[in-house]
């Protein structure tokens, strides 16, 4: 058995949450692998609609058990509220027992969160338009060798640990000057913990392993997206995070040869929130149509995104460095009533024609080169056969299945379960 991994493709807010839901009653086990509550997604069903940050979005059905990787970093606080609001709503799940947090995940502490806003602050406009959660500190302190892992907090010492590590950042926020006061949040977050310690504590990497030797199916869940991946997305516009197929590997513990299929996820259209470069961006009344019919403000924040046509040559990218099997086309419905639809084959970068991402895309904005498609003006929220798709929707998956050279597997027309088509 492999593990099947399912990520965005572009800068995040493609469709994940809605997708991994639909898919998760043919798994035994969602496992998001990295990323923290800067993440927002979206499901939708039986009239219902949730929005997750941190738990998997596997968590509906009833015979999937869900895991927050080690690659993951959680904010307890935020943890705690989902775990109540989802409590609320009829879904407790302590009792239901299908959720698992791996020792080895991160930890952010409210002043990581001090640590972003500060950060951010200081670059003024050339700021990354951070969600303020705290990622960026926390997989600092990761990377740099002084977090906090889940685990730790059962340890003797756990307080000394934290108040040495708030010590540092109170030195480093010092110098940003005066601290705002997080004595109420740092009691939240210890109260936080206790609920945390309530859910088996587990090591992603054997259970994983585990699931696979039994011959259960595994789904690994990303956040964000592709262009906002650490390495290779638009930095410094980007999260902290691998947000790609490495990124799964990492962070679950799974070794690269046991990858099944990569399911890839990109909007009809694109999006991105916060700063950065997007080539494709339409700052005007046709990109002011896509946030209105398209309902594009952000899922975390409630920012407005910022929308333009796609953009084939950053999808390429994001296909080749995945080693996307599959494709998922979101948000079709959007695109109804369009007369023409345009898709950016190229860039005209330097006097040149590439169909690549340059390296210092954030410096010299490539100019879009598109071609013009026709548009369908049929209402798309009600299908439910492949058979009463639109000839010119098909054109256009055509068209998109002929430049990125993977098979659109499904389709989704609206943002419910039961608004997901089988396409391949
Ligand atoms: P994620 O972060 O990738 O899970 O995506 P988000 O949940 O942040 O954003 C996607 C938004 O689009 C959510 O509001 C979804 O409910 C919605 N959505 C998902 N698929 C579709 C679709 O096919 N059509 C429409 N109209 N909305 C969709
Ligand atoms: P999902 O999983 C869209 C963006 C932020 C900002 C940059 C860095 O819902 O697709 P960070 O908080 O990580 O320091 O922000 O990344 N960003 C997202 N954009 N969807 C997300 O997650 C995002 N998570 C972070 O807007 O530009
Ligand atoms: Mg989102």
């Amino acid at each position: 058995m492999a593990v099947d991994v399912l990520l965005g493709l572009q800068w995040g807010d493609e469709g994940k949450g809605k997708i991994v839901d639909v898919l998760a009653p043919q798994y035994d086990l969602i496992a998001r692998f990295q990323g923290g509550p800067n993440a927002g997604h979206t499901l939708e069903f039986d009239g219902k609609k949730f929005v997750l940050n941190t738990i998997p979005s596997g968590i509906f059905e009833k015979h999937t058990m869900n895991l927050i990787g080690n690659g993951v970093v959680i904010d307890p606080i935020i943890l705690k509220k989902e775990i109540e609001k989802l409590k609320e709503a009829g879904h407790d799940l302590l009792t239901k027992k299908n959720l698992m947090i791996a020792r080895k995940a991160h930890l952010i502490l409210p002043t990581h969160q001090l640590l972003d806003a500060s950060s951010e602050k200081k670059m003024g406009d050339g700021k990354i338009g951070s969600t303020l959660k705290g990622i960026g500190p926390t997989y600092m302190d990761k990377t740099g060798r002084n977090g906090l892992r889940v685990g730790d907090i059962n340890l003797p010492d756990f307080k000394e640990k934290y108040q040495k590590l708030v010590e540092k950042h109170l030195s480093i926020l010092s110098n940003y000057g005066e601290v705002d006061d997080f004595s109420e949040k740092e009691k939240a977050f210890f109260d936080a913990l206790e609920l945390l310690k309530k859910f088996p504590h587990v090591d992603s990497e054997h259970l994983v392993a585990k699931y696979l030797k039994e011959g259960k199916k595994v789904l690994a869940e990303g956040a964000q997206g592709t262009m906002l991946d650490i390495d290779f997305g638009s930095y410094p516009f980007v999260t902290s995070s691998n947000t790609t197929t490495a990124g799964a590997c990492t962070g679950l513990g799974i070794a690269p040869n046991k990858i099944g299929e990569v399911i890839g996820i990109f909007k009809a259209y694109c999006t991105r929130v916060g700063g950065g470069p997007f080539p494709t961006e339409l700052d005007n009344e046709i990109g002011e149509e896509l946030r209105k019919i398209g309902h594009e403000f952000g899922a975390t924040t409630g920012r407005p995104r910022r929308t333009g046509w796609i953009d084939l040559p950053a999808l390429k990218y994001a296909i080749m460095l995945n080693g996307v099997t599959q494709l998922v086309m979101t948000k079709a419905d959007v695109l109804s009533g369009f007369d023409k639809i345009y898709a950016c084959t190229h860039y005209k970068y330097d006097g040149e024609l590439i169909d690549y991402m340059p390296y210092d895309i954030c410096t010299i904005q490539p100019e879009p080169i598109y071609e013009e498609i026709d548009g369908w003006k049929e209402d798309l929220t009600g299908i439910r056969e492949v058979s009463e798709i639109p000839a010119k929707l098909q054109n256009y998956i055509d068209y998109l299945e002929k430049h990125l050279e993977v098979p659109v597997k499904y389709l989704s027309v609206g943002p419910d379960r039961l608004q997901t088509l089988i396409l391949n």
